[in-house]
């Protein structure tokens, strides 16, 4: 019986192992266009699909980010200059990505650009510190791929939506989690519907990692700024204390977070050049053994975990 069920487990893992491994044909014909190329998992990638042969069209917030990154890649990799939260700069990229892709279309298109901060909690926010994030994690991924999305149905090819643990859990207040929930929502909706068109659409969902998004520095001094700017009655409520153990927590996030980015870019390579695309990927350690376990957890003790875990305000009961 068990030798049985032994073999039946390491035939579905071999099956699996194998299908895992078919990739699709003529990669070095095939255009990904990335947004968020200038540091990060973005620019990683770019140069891993330059170095696999793909055709990497990629864009960068700067100018400078882009002559970097086109220093350190082939005469293949293009570059372009785009903000993900201005129409204009959406719709001149799109027509920069027509002119190269011409009549094959874009296989792939990986809206990876993204911002952290403001986050803080809530209470220490204003409306406009949730549209910053919101704009660039959220409304920028839906513009860019309304208006390249022709392209990929041409090619019938994939959408890979860069979104985060911070998308299945919440534990932060601020515009992230919110603008990863939206991603994941709207790339549901969106594998749903273009399926029948033959276009893949793949979600990331990254564990902590060593970039420049949680650069702990950047989070300090923000922290320390909306402090400074938040209301007597809030400072009050939560107290200097308080203060002091969040950015002390944040510190040993920063500390704790992988360095080992590959583990991103390998799912989002697959996610491209697969046969058999995942749909959610999740590298990291932390997310598949702790955030994902707990985003399925009853609400009441995840509650309790993070309640436990975190910096009690001065005035809490
Ligand atoms: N690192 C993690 O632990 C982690 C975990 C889960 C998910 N993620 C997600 O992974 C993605 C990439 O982040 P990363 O970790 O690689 O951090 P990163 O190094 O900061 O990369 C983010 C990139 O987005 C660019 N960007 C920012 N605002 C933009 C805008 N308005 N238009 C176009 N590009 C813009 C940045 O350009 P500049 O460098 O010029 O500012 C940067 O190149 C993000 O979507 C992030 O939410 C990261």
């Amino acid at each position: 019986m068990w030798l049985y069920l032994v073999g039946v487990l390491s035939l579905y893992y071999l099956l699996r192992w194998y299908r895992e491994r078919q990739v699709v044909s003529h990669l070095r014909d095939k255009y990904v266009f990335i947004t968020g190329c200038d540091s990060g998992f973005g620019n990683m990638l770019a140069r891993q699909l330059d170095l696999r042969g793909l055709r990497v069209l990629a864009a960068c917030l700067t100018e400078q980010g882009a002559e970097q990154l086109r220093g350190q890649t082939s005469d293949r990799l293009e570059t372009v200059t785009m903000d993900v939260t201005q129409t204009e700069s959406i719709a001149a990229a799109t027509q920069w990505v027509k002119e190269r892709v011409g009549d094959r279309g874009l296989w792939g298109l990986v809206n990876n650009a993204g911002i952290s901060v403001p986050s803080a909690p809530n209470e220490w926010l204003t409306k406009q510190d949730f549209v910053k994030v919101l704009d660039v994690n959220l409304l920028g991924v839906i513009e860019v791929t309304l208006s390249m999305l022709p392209l990929v149905r041409k090619a019938r090819g994939r959408v890979v939506n860069v979104c985060s643990v911070m998308g299945r859990i919440s534990f932060c207040g601020g515009g992230y989690s919110i603008s990863k929930y939206g991603v994941e929502a709207f790339s549901d909706s969106l594998r749903r519907e273009i399926s029948s068109f033959g276009v893949k659409v793949a979600i990331i969902e990254p564990g902590f990692f060593k970039t420049e998004i949680i650069n702990t520095e950047t989070f300090l001094t923000k922290y320390q700024e909306l402090w400074d700017q938040a209301s007597p009655d809030v400072k009050d409520a939560y107290g200097k204390k308080f203060l002091d153990s969040y950015m002390k927590a944040i510190e040993t996030k920063g500390k704790n977070s992988s360095p080992r980015l590959s583990l991103v870019t390998d799912c989002m390579e697959h996610a491209l050049t697969a046969c058999h695309p995942h749909t959610r990927y999740s590298p990291g350690w932390d997310a598949k053994l702790f955030y994902l376990p707990m985003s399925y957890m009853p609400t009441a003790l995840v509650d309790a975990m993070i309640y436990l875990k975190s910096p009690r305000p001065a005035k809490a009961m």
